[in-house]
């Protein structure tokens, strides 16, 4: 079902994405791709697609604080594949099967360390690693996947990692190939971007969305969903699902514009006067200064000012003083 919130797993239920798809189908066997596009635009659902046809292992980085997490994690990815990988799980020391769930043991007799759970999976077999949202971690977790990357990187040819991150210039820099201090240095990636609907496909996953729940409605409806959601897929679906449920365009907006909020609540106090001063239209540098200094009675040294608009950019929710999400512009106006 097109409205459903989750990410899609299947290349059946995927819209549009072929592009794409054939990129990482191409990709398969080289050691490092990224997959980079904004929150909600379809990175999760285009990853777990591509799996469908190849031996891999999906593993959300999100929320992981502590070793105790990652390992966690790795061992859900792990479980998600047994259909596919059980004969090689079975044999490693320090992984167990129990019922329909793998466990990872990561400490004390027995235990194994990821470059060797990731030896054993490629021994025979190429295997593709899903590393989602792992610009998410921090040191020494970081360090610790990045070395084990740069270790099968250099070591085990039957190895594809596919990292992704809705915060692009943060997964960049935690891959640091630009970076003589990261394990990473100097490793050549491939780069897939996961890009907008145009209007056009807006319009038509949104059709065949309502179809798909046998609801008609105007063309209305959905002309102001192609408009206001710019063709991020993860809105669409909200809009749509709200619409068969509630009917009411403004109630819709509100909670998207909620949601997006706490999102941006995450943000630091100078992160979120500049947030909120290029919502409210500031184009430059000098003209964020200026609004920014207006409301607060403050003056805002220019570094931290130059800083501020970089980190923004960093966690792609600004480019050149325009939102990536409009959903987030509004947002940004009740901060
Ligand atoms: N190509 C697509 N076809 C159908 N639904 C999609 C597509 N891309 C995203 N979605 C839907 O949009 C929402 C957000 O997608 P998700 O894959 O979680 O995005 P991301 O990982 O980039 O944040 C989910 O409900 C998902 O099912
Ligand atoms: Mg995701």
């Amino acid at each position: 079902m097109l409205f459903d919130p989750r990410p899609k797993s299947s290349r059946k239920e995927l819209f549009d994405r072929e592009k794409q798809l054939e990129a990482l189908d191409r990709s398969i066997g080289k050691p490092l791709i990224l997959v980079l596009g904004i929150r909600r635009i379809g990175k999760s659902s285009l990853l777990l697609s591509f799996l469908e046809n190849w031996k891999g292992v999906y593993i959300d980085l999100r929320g992981v604080r502590n070793t105790a997490d990652l390992y966690r994690k790795i061992s859900e990815g792990l479980t998600g594949s047994l259909a596919k990988l059980r004969d090689v799980i079975k044999g490693i020391s320090g992984v167990k099967i129990a019922g329909v769930e793998v466990t990872l043991k990561w400490r004390g007799v027995d235990s194994i360390s990821l470059p060797r759970l990731i030896e054993q999976l490629t021994k025979k077999q190429t295997v593709v690693f899903v590393l989602d949202e792992i610009q998410e971690l921090r040191p020494p977790l970081s360090f610790e996947l990045k070395n084990t990357i740069a270790y099968a990187y250099d070591n085990l040819p039957n190895c594809t990692f596919v990292l992704s991150g809705s915060q692009i210039g943060l997964l960049k820099d935690f891959v640091g190939v630009d970076n003589p201090e990261s394990p990473l240095f100097g490793r050549y990636y491939t780069e897939v971007r996961v890009e907008r609907f145009t209007k056009e496909q807006s319009r038509e996953f949104l059709q065949r969305g309502f179809g798909e729940l046998k609801q008609s409605v105007e063309r209305s409806v959905i002309e102001k969903g192609v408009a206001l959601f710019d063709g991020i897929p993860g809105w669409l679906v909200h809009y749509g699902m709200s619409y068969v449920e509630r009917k009411n365009y403004d109630e819709i907006l509100e909670i998207a514009i909620n949601t997006a909020r706490n999102e941006l609540l995450k943000l630091n106090q100078r992160e979120k006067q500049v947030a909120k001063a290029i919502a409210n239209g500031a184009k430059s540098w000098s003209s964020v200064r200026k609004l920014i200094e207006e409301k607060s009675g403050e003056i805002i040294p220019k570094s931290t000012l130059t800083r501020t608009i970089k980190a923004l950019e960093k966690l792609s929710i600004i480019q050149d003083y325009r939102f990536l999400d409009p959903v987030y512009q509004l947002a940004a106006k009740l901060l």
